[in-house]
């Protein structure tokens, strides 16, 4: 590959010397045809780290965002290259803005407070009116609006350590691989739902609500065995039987469906049906059961900024392919993330920039699958992504694939065997809790107010006279149109 590239001279010797996050932005457009272009950034001693890519055309321009968070000591090159070396690139307002960790933590902090919280006011009087000083309020959290969840497998149905473990924790959740065609048909002509099945009954009880995962997965070699070897016309057959079967079965029951499982990487459908293969497979779906968010579920989007196959301009392209499909009008779709991180310092920048930019769809979009690869720093990882995630406006979810180790979970293990947590654990523990479980214990000043600051989400509120110590319970509605400035409890 030749590589055409133009250094902007004046970002040329940024000088950088603390670990620190950038984001970086800049519009493009190249002297003829339509190209990937992507911004990497060079240090001294030749380590590259891609930051971001858009396709820029001839006679439009384009807005590349992206960024990278480096550790690069020494001054270090900002390059821009396309694949065709023939073509110049033109740039435009090209600017790198650098944060501390410190800058950046306190920007999600205060993106969280405007986006997922509330400040309630209460005003506590007796009955004749005069302010109860010292009055305690304590707020719990009986519902919280934002789904926080994690991913569960089979040992949930004999492993009452397990099952207490995520009680305890999650209202959301994603079959690992229960519902996959390779579980459930593993011989062709026999399909087995016992697992999945014993699983929703679980969860339904438990008022676990369940993503779908997932009814087609485009990667060739996750088909089942017998999938692999049938000729196109037969497997027009099994596919349309699978469809029908597994949507049909759980019609009504799940919150969303991952539909087409990876179809940035792969095309295994596209092969055999041709180029809509993926916009039919949504369609047909939509049709068998239309209220769930029907979702695309890619990996590396966000968290591996030298995949250009799933960037997220690419990712759109496909989300827009797929919805201007006829058979999928009205149906709501939305944005899966899966977010398998690495080990080492996750790419933050990478990752708002493109949720930054999937946001600019207004589709709801979730981290589908969230996992850090073991390192020594996993657990300040885990949270520094869960952080990113949880504080930009455009994401509605989260859930992780992970878990305790008597489940298997070996990758982000949550609990050891013995269901001690791991530091890993205690990340997500801490967040729980900082995310609005509470409980949030105040006292009334001189005037009878209480000021609390709550996560979205449904409370019941306790209110307790200091001198009697009568007490009466009220549940508040925390919602971000929330308007009421003062609540008065008598
Ligand atoms: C800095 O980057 C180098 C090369 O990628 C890596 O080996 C090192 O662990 C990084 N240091 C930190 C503190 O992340
Ligand atoms: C670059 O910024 C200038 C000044 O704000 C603006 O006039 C110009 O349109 C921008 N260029 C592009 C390509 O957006
Ligand atoms: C109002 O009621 C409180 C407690 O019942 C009492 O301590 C206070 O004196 C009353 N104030 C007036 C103005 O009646
Ligand atoms: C919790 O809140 C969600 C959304 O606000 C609602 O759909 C659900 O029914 C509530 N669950 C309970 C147990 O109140
Ligand atoms: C279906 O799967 C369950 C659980 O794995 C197994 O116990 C059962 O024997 C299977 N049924 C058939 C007919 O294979
Ligand atoms: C699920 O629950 C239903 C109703 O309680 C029951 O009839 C069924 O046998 C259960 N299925 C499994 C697989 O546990
Ligand atoms: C795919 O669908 C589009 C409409 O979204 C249509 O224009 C195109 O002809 C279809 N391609 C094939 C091969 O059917
Ligand atoms: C983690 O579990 C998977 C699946 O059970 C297994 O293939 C893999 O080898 C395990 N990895 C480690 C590091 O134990």
């Amino acid at each position: 590959m030749t590589v055409a590239m133009l250094i902007i001279a004046f970002l040329k010797h940024f000088e950088c010397l603390v670990l620190f996050p950038s984001l970086q932005s800049g519009w493009f457009q190249l002297s003829e045809g339509s190209d990937t272009v992507s911004v990497i950034f060079k240090s001294k001693g030749g380590e590259i780290v891609p930051g971001g890519h858009v396709i820029a055309k001839h006679g439009c321009w384009s807005l590349l965002k992206g960024g990278v968070v480096a550790n690069f000591s020494s001054p270090f090159e900002i390059l821009f290259k396309s694949k065709d070396s023939t073509v110049e690139i033109w740039a435009d307002n090209v600017s790198l803005q650098p944060f501390t960790k410190r800058q950046w933590r306190s920007l999600q902090d205060a993106s969280i407070q405007r986006e997922r919280k509330r400040k309630v006011r209460f005003q506590v009087t007796s009955i004749n009116g005069t302010a109860m000083k010292g009055a305690k309020v304590i707020a719990r959290s009986a519902n919280l609006s934002f789904p926080f969840g994690c991913g569960m497998n089979h040992y949930i149905l004999t492993n009452r350590d397990y099952q207490s473990w995520f009680l305890s924790r999650f209202k959301f959740t994603t079959f690992t691989n229960e519902m996959k065609w390779y579980s459930t048909e593993i011989k062709q002509g026999q399909e087995n739902y016992t697992i999945p099945d014993a699983m929703l009954n679980f969860t339904k009880e438990n008022c676990i609500s369940v993503r779908g995962h997932n009814i087609f997965w485009d990667n060739p070699k996750q088909q089942p065995e017998w999938v692999k070897s049938l000729s196109t016309k037969d497997l027009e057959a099994a596919a349309k039987r699978r469809i029908e079967s597994v949507v049909t079965r759980y019609k009504g029951e799940l919150i969303a469906w991952d539909v087409m499982n990876e179809n940035l990487h792969f095309h295994f459908y596209e092969d055999n049906f041709g180029e809509n293969a993926s916009a039919m497979a949504y369609a047909k779906a939509y049709e068998l059961d239309p209220k769930p968010k029907m979702f695309l579920n890619e990996y590396n989007t966000i968290e591996q900024s030298g995949d250009e196959a799933a960037s997220p301009f690419n990712y759109m392209k496909k989300l827009q392919e797929i919805l201007s499909f006829p058979g999928v009008a009205g149906m709501s779709a939305a944005i899966g993330l899966q977010a398998h991180f690495a080990a080492g310092q996750p790419n933050l920048a990478y990752m708002r920039s493109g949720l930054d930019l999937l946001a600019t769809t207004g589709l709801p979009i979730w981290l589908t699958e969230v996992s850090v690869a073991p390192s020594p720093n996993q657990a300040e990882y885990l949270e520094e992504v869960l952080r990113e995630a949880y504080s930009h406006p455009g994401v509605e979810g989260i859930i992780m694939f992970s878990g305790p180790a008597q489940a298997g979970f070996n990758d982000t293990t949550l609990a050891d065997e013995n269901f001690k947590n791991t530091p890993a654990g205690d990340v997500v523990d801490k967040l729980i809790r900082e995310w609005g479980t509470g409980p949030h214990t105040c006292t009334a000043d001189d005037r009878g107010f209480v000021d609390i600051s709550l996560h979205h989400g449904d409370y019941d509120v306790t209110v307790t006279n200091p001198l009697t110590h009568s007490s009466r319970t009220l549940s508040l509605s925390v919602k971000k149109d929330f308007l009421q400035e003062t609540i008065p409890v008598k």
